[in-house]
């Protein structure tokens, strides 16, 4: 079940959305080579400014900064319990963030990339609004802070990908489902005809799929609910911190409601396990809706004529006026290759590399940003092309409508007259045989040449060959029997319901 730790969130949902389009428009300015603000002491000269354009992250970690700001004042309080900030100084960081925070809505945060990342451009912000915000930084690290502040990204993309993406895929292939629900084609295996299934029987396979996609987007959640904040940059700190009341502000919680904080430092500061099992989580993601938009691509060949896609998620030809193109599917097939790539990268990130933080490790947002991006815009595109296509019902009829689909069932009428099964599929092959030799449909060879071939034939044998009832004999679970089909997608619909408010992040 879904932790209520989980669910909550302390800023509204949408206005993160609104800080992060907000933030594609990020106002970047170029600073001069000044000594570094934040890291300087030591240094006697600044950067290089190829070093600074080559090193800075803010231009793609500012996506982050309301995440920082949360993780950034669960540290602050948890100050203030501790007796390390008075009630005034913790009052003062508050006023301060909000305002930084407005500042960053109103696309008045000038994001600079000599101060390198989203954190000391919000603490240098944060400077200007109060003196006590050279306090913030004590009994932590940037290490632990990104670490943080990825983990409450993770929480939160999950959640909107299976909200924003997953389940509105699972409704529209539901809807199709129960719209085309006698439509019957042939199932292929090794892309040659194989058996009759219904259509809503192939939709069905793809809910499944996009189903334990939403279980490992949940375990990417459940993974990342774990609170490293206290590790400092490698070996924690000698300040009386109190890390679990910051993971406990941050909701970083198992179900009991205990709170999650990592028990080495170490470890901590350099693990990513979770970027890559979230990485993993779209680009199998990715695999089942590629493999749907290749169905989808079929399908809606003149070969195949099953489908009817919606003109707006189809293209033309500049120079051929009769096309119209599957580009949406396409296009979702070649972004899954990309999905798979950003898991490579960050696997191969961070295979060699010595305990503990290291400056790769920057590099690591990048492919988890555009992964989530793309996930997310995939699964919309899909539900958008899905959701104004139409079966073919003629041309899906002449297709199911060839006998051969049916040879299995003859096999399996044998053998309830008592054949063994191998006995009654060499039986039926050899009349397979006969049908195409003498180019007659299988079930027109005659009595006389049928029953030569297979004795246990009885006079009944025609009628295995009437859909309706190959159909009726398949209503074991999980079999495209007509009632099967029924109660599933009854089933599902009410499990997507559920679901749609189970992830529903509650809004301040
Ligand atoms: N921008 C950095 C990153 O994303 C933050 C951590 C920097 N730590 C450091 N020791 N330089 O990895």
């Amino acid at each position: 079940m879904w932790p209520a730790s989980l669910a909550g969130g302390s800023r509204p949902f949408l206005l993160v959305l609104a800080i992060c389009l907000d933030l594609n428009e990020l106002k970047i300015v170029m600073a001069e080579n000044k000594k570094q603000a934040t890291w300087g002491g030591r240094f006697s000269e600044g950067p290089n400014e190829l070093m600074q354009t080559f090193s800075e992250s803010v231009s793609f970690d500012a996506r982050l900064a309301p995440y920082d700001i949360e993780g950034s004042l669960a540290h602050a309080r948890m100050l203030k319990k501790v007796g390390l900030l008075t009630e005034e100084e913790l009052t003062s960081l508050e006023t301060g963030f909000a305002e930084v925070m407005k500042d960053i809505i109103d696309g008045k945060l000038e994001w600079d990339p000599a101060l390198e990342d989203v954190h000391m451009n919000i603490e240098q912000a944060l400077t200007q609004k109060t003196p006590v915000a050279a306090k913030l930084h004590m009994g932590r690290s940037r290490n632990d802070q990104v670490a943080t502040d990825m983990r409450l990204y993770f929480r939160e993309t999950c959640l909107e990908i299976i909200h924003q993406g997953i389940l509105p895929v699972q409704e529209v292939l539901l809807e199709l489902a129960e719209d085309f629900q006698d439509v019957i084609i042939p199932g292929y295996t090794h892309l040659q005809r194989a058996q009759p299934v219904s259509v809503a029987h192939h939709f069905l396979a793809y809910v499944e799929m996009f189903n334990r996609d939403e279980i490992r987007f949940f375990r990417v959640m459940e993974s990342a609910q774990v609170c490293p904040l206290g590790s400092g940059a490698i070996a924690g700190t000698t300040l009386p911190i109190d890390r679990e009341y910051a993971a406990e502000l941050l909701r970083f919680t198992g179900p009991d409601g205990i709170p999650m904080i990592t028990y080495n430092s170490m470890d901590a500061v350099s693990d990513r396990d979770v970027f890559i099992e979230f990485l993993s989580a779209c680009a199998l993601c990715g695999v089942h809706f590629s493999r749907l938009a290749e169905d989808l691509i079929l399908w809606c060949s003149s070969e195949f004529n099953f489908i009817r896609l919606p003109d707006a998620f189809t293209t033309g030809s500049s120079l051929m006026p009769q096309k119209k193109n599957p580009d949406s599917l396409e296009l979702l097939r070649g972004k899954a290759a990309r999905l798979q790539g950003n898991l490579q990268t960050m696997l191969t990130m961070v295979k060699g590399l010595p305990l503990t933080y290291n400056r790769d490790l920057q590099e690591d947002k990048p492919p988890v940003f555009d992964s989530a991006d793309t996930t997310l815009m995939c699964l919309e595109v899909l539900a958008g092309t899905l959701h104004g296509a139409s079966m073919n019902e003629d041309a899906c009829a002449k297709a199911v409508s060839d006998p051969l689909l049916l040879a299995t069932d003859l096999a399996d009428y044998l053998v309830l007259r008592g054949l063994p099964f191998r006995q009654a599929h060499h039986a039926v092959g050899a009349m397979v045989a006969a049908s195409e030799e003498t180019n007659t449909p299988l079930n027109e060879l005659s009595d006389d040449v049928a029953k030569e071939i297979c004795p246990s034939l009885g006079d009944d044998w025609r009628d295995v060959f009437d859909l309706k009832r190959a159909f009726a004999a398949r209503e074991k679970p999980g079999m495209p029997g007509p009632q099967q089909i029924k109660e599933q997608i009854e089933d599902w619909k009410e499990k997507v319901e559920d679901d749609r408010d189970m992830y529903t992040v509650e809004e301040e």
